[in-house]
């Protein structure tokens, strides 16, 4: 890779398997999460957080199994700032071709009360505990938890002590869905600029949705300088969740004249994805989620039909292929104009005169008042039930 291409390509670090599972009700089995992270590693994520192993055996056994199969992606498990946490990580991520420990400890003053450490105390933590994880490992992430609420003399001081203690990549967690894009932006602007050996490491923006704007703050943070966007399928993740990995992904793929950064993300594995992390956390997808929304590509006023059906690009800005949905982008209903019911018509093989396709349009507005959607077979036993056609 030149080094141009190596400046524009962020890696996507996913953790649907870690703060995903965390969602209270998304438990995933032990079959579920290999099956999930075999899929995100074919999709081409970078850095798969597979879980905490210190949580549970359940979770090291997981973390390990997966470590053993991956074939490209890096294997990342959670650690607090503990030796014990830090030493159950590796024990689970060494059977990976590409092992990460990922340990953290909350630095918002909020945080720094719970463990009630003074900021020496909690700076000395920062440094024993990155040591010991760099003894084990060579790729160490380090997170000051909560940075978003974390005065800057501080976080500047101790993301310095962690990178010197040997951490190669920092995560600027906005913990609580805080922050807003430009002070996203300006935060990381902020950190490259004044802290000592930052062009050494790779800094990475870990957004939750509290207020809607996990996206929109991943990718201003991106534009500040930060390469690795950490992020979960749909956005499964505590409370409102964790940035979407379909929205910063398609994002960067559909803008990319605005935002010329590259992901290693085959897109067409999205859908899939999608359904399965839906299916197996029994958490279902909203119907208008941007990008995976079964109403995503669907278009149901007669202006927006007619609209696509002449050019597809009056109302959509990506190709549903792109993410792997092959389905219909027609939903037939009482906004429905002529143009889509004969075109509608003709793919369901029917071939009809003008006025008989007047009549057939009377009754299915009929129809579509009283029901919210029309199917394919209500449509069907319209034209046979008039008689027009067998
Ligand atoms: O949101 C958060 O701060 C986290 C850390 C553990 C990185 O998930
Ligand atoms: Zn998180």
């Amino acid at each position: 890779m030149t080094d141009k291409a190596k400046q524009d390509r962020v890696l996507i670090f996913d953790t649907t398997l870690r703060d995903g599972e965390q969602s209270p009700g998304a438990t995933m089995t032990h079959a579920e999460k290999l099956e999930i992270a075999e899929l995100l590693d074919e999709m081409g994520v970078d850095i798969i957080e597979a879980g905490f192993p210190i949580a549970s055996e359940g979770d090291f056994k997981a973390v390990k199994e997966i470590a053993q199969r991956s074939n490209n992606s890096v294997i990342c498990g959670l650690a607090r700032a503990s030796l014990q946490d830090i030493e159950r990580s590796w024990e689970a991520v060494k059977h990976s071709r590409k092992p990460r420990i990922h340990t953290f400890i909350g630095t918002s003053p909020l945080h720094r009360a719970i463990p009630n450490l003074t900021m020496d105390q909690m700076a000395e933590r920062i440094h024993e505990t990155v040591t010991h994880a760099r003894n084990l490992c060579d790729d160490v992430q380090w997170s000051p938890m909560d940075a978003t609420r974390t005065e800057h003399d501080f976080l500047c001081r101790v993301i310095e002590i962690a990178i010197k203690a040997g951490a190669t990549t920092i995560n600027i967690p906005d913990t609580v869905g805080y922050t807003a894009p430009r002070e996203s932006a300006d935060l990381i602007r902020m950190l490259i600029e004044k802290v000592p050996g930052a062009d050494e490491i790779i800094f990475a923006t870990h957004c939750h949705n509290d207020l809607g704007m996990a996206t929109a703050n991943s990718l201003a943070a991106v534009e500040a300088g930060a390469r690795q966007i950490e992020c979960t399928i749909n956005g499964l993740g505590e409370r409102a969740g964790n940035t979407a990995l379909e929205e910063v992904v398609m994002a960067l793929k559909v803008r990319n004249d605005i935002m010329p950064y590259q992901t290693g993300i085959d897109t067409t594995k999205i859908m899939n994805l999608s359904r399965r992390v839906a299916t197996v956390s029994g958490f279902p997808v909203q119907f208008n989620k941007a990008i995976v929304g079964k109403n995503a590509f669907l278009h149901e006023s007669g202006i927006h039909q007619d609209g696509v059906l002449k050019n597809v690009e009056t109302f959509e800005i990506m190709k549903p292929e792109d993410i792997g949905l092959f389905a219909k982008n027609i939903a037939m209903g009482k906004h429905s104009g002529r143009a889509a019911l004969r075109s509608k018509m003709n793919e369901l093989g029917f071939d009809l005169a003008a006025n008989q396709l007047n009549d057939v349009f009377v009754r299915f507005k009929a129809l579509a008042d009283r029901k919210k959607e029309v199917y394919d077979d209500d449509l069907i036993a319209l034209v046979q039930d008039q008689g027009l056609q067998d």
